[in-house]
């Protein structure tokens, strides 16, 4: 076997190409809870797994207007390919955006990409050889990792608490990886409304964050999809409104008009920025031209600000619907409780594993991400990502009721167990990096 893979990771003996896959391929494993969301997505099964926005709630004649405009005006261009950085009128408006939370930059600085996911596959192929290191907090987006994983990165996960990163986490994980001789290249970090945990970096961290990296030269990467979608008070201004040289900031339409769309954007420093050019027309040649010029028309002429009013109306109602079902349904858990964004953070009793449980969850219609999968080394066993964005109040509701079931069924199975052999016997014992550091301060 050439590349070095385990059957299991990349296909199987029956596939005939199996030992010509390139060695970074290796971390494209097919996760085992895939095909068990092909099964959620039925409509009778309630999905808190998907992070999906809710793009029922854009009016379609906001699109259709734009569709017609576009093609009525600017028809030859909207269809041509265009420039690897993106077209102009659209990155003005994104420097509008970005200076909500308290961003200033150049036009210039502005890389148009194909959703931030492509954002992030550019920038970990311009800093990553294999073998270098990316920080990321523990638990972190689990798409993202899969790309610093293609690239050979090895993610070694930050400590977070309901405060977002630790610092003190941060300067030791540092401290070791650097001591090991090993090279850390970027802290890729989700400030606002993370993914999964849906908590928030403070004000004061992310300047001690930022000081911290910079004394260590390590990059800073910034993803930021969710930071307009806050519930009561705005999050603190980005980590890139203080710092232009040491961060690579990500923003993205896909939450705050709709993902189809597939555009998102990089804000980087001056000379990073021609080398993610360069990358973005190695690529794609040149974003989708016809995306782009229907969002500036959007842009041009629609209530945009308030359209995200209304999404973040939406999932205000949809998060305090999730928040007393879990009250009422689950007080045996713990979870976090975000101020925007997607998702809420759900901490297991001890013992439970949440991705053994999810066949049985997905029995009972009823489907959620488990925790494992927003760990690059297996932590998070008893911990799950709940999605609130997508399903309507009343689903949601019948949904956490459906868990609590298959979650009371465990219990029951454990405590049965558990008078005919000790339970540390049957159950791996907790780690102490299970989950965010400490719990989050809504805990009964
Ligand atoms: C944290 C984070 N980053 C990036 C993305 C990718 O978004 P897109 O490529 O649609 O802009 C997502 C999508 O869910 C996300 O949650």
């Amino acid at each position: 076997m050439s590349n070095g893979h385990s059957p299991s990771e990349s296909g199987t003996n029956l596939d005939p190409w199996y030992d010509l896959y390139a060695d970074r391929t290796a971390g494209l494993s097919a996760s085992e809870v895939r095909a068990l969301f092909a099964v959620a997505s039925r409509p009778e099964v309630v999905s808190l797994a998907g992070g999906m926005p809710f793009v029922s709630a854009l009016p379609t004649d906001l699109v259709g207007g734009a569709f017609e405009r576009v093609m009525r005006e600017e028809g030859p261009q909207a269809l041509q390919y265009g420039s690897g950085q993106g077209i102009p009128q659209l990155r003005e408006h994104i420097l509008d955006i970005m200076a909500l939370e308290g961003i200033r930059a150049s036009v210039d600085d502005v890389v148009v990409t194909t959703g931030s996911q492509h954002a992030l596959e550019l920038v970990t192929k311009l800093f990553i050889n294999p073998g270098d290191v990316v920080l990321a907090e523990g638990p972190s987006y689990v798409t993202a990792m899969v790309v610093f994983k293609s690239f050979q990165a090895e993610v070694e996960h930050v400590l977070m608490d309901e405060h977002g990163l630790i610092p003190e986490a941060l300067r030791q994980r540092i401290a070791e990886v650097k001591a090991q001789g090993r090279t850390i290249k970027f802290l890729y970090t989700i400030p606002s409304f993370s993914n999964p945990a849906g908590v928030t970096l403070t004000w004061e961290r992310r300047l001690e964050i930022l000081e911290i990296c910079r004394a260590n030269d390590i990059l800073v990467l910034e993803d930021d999809p969710y930071g307009l979608l806050y519930f009561d008070s705005p999050p603190p201004q980005a980590m890139r409104s203080v710092e232009e040289e040491g961060v690579i900031y990500l923003g993205t339409f896909s939450k705050t008009l709709a993902p189809g769309f597939r555009v998102g954007w990089a804000l980087a420093p001056h000379a990073i920025r021609e080398k993610l050019i360069l990358a973005n027309e190695a690529a794609v040649l040149s974003p989708s031209s016809f995306s782009q010029y229907m969002i500036t028309e959007y842009l041009n002429t629609a209530d945009w600000r308030g359209q995200i009013d209304t999404f973040r109306g939406i999932y205000r109602e949809r998060r305090d619907a999730m928040l007393s079902a879990l009250d009422e349904y689950l007080p045996q858990l713990s979870w976090t409780v975000p101020n925007g964004g997607f998702y809420i953070w759900a901490t297991l009793p001890d013992h439970l594993d949440s991705k053994a449980m999810l066949p049985r969850a997905v029995r009972e219609l009823v489907a959620y991400t488990p925790g494992t999968a927003f760990y690059a080394d297996g932590n998070g066993r008893n911990n799950m990502r709940l999605s609130f964005c997508y399903p309507t109040p009343e689903f949601i509701r019948e949904g956490i009721r459906r868990l609590s079931v298959v979650i009371n069924g465990e219990m029951d199975l454990l405590r049965t167990f558990s008078q005919t052999a000790p339970l540390r016997s049957i159950a791996p014992a907790r780690d102490a990096k299970l989950g965010i550091a400490s719990p989050p301060s809504n805990l009964a």
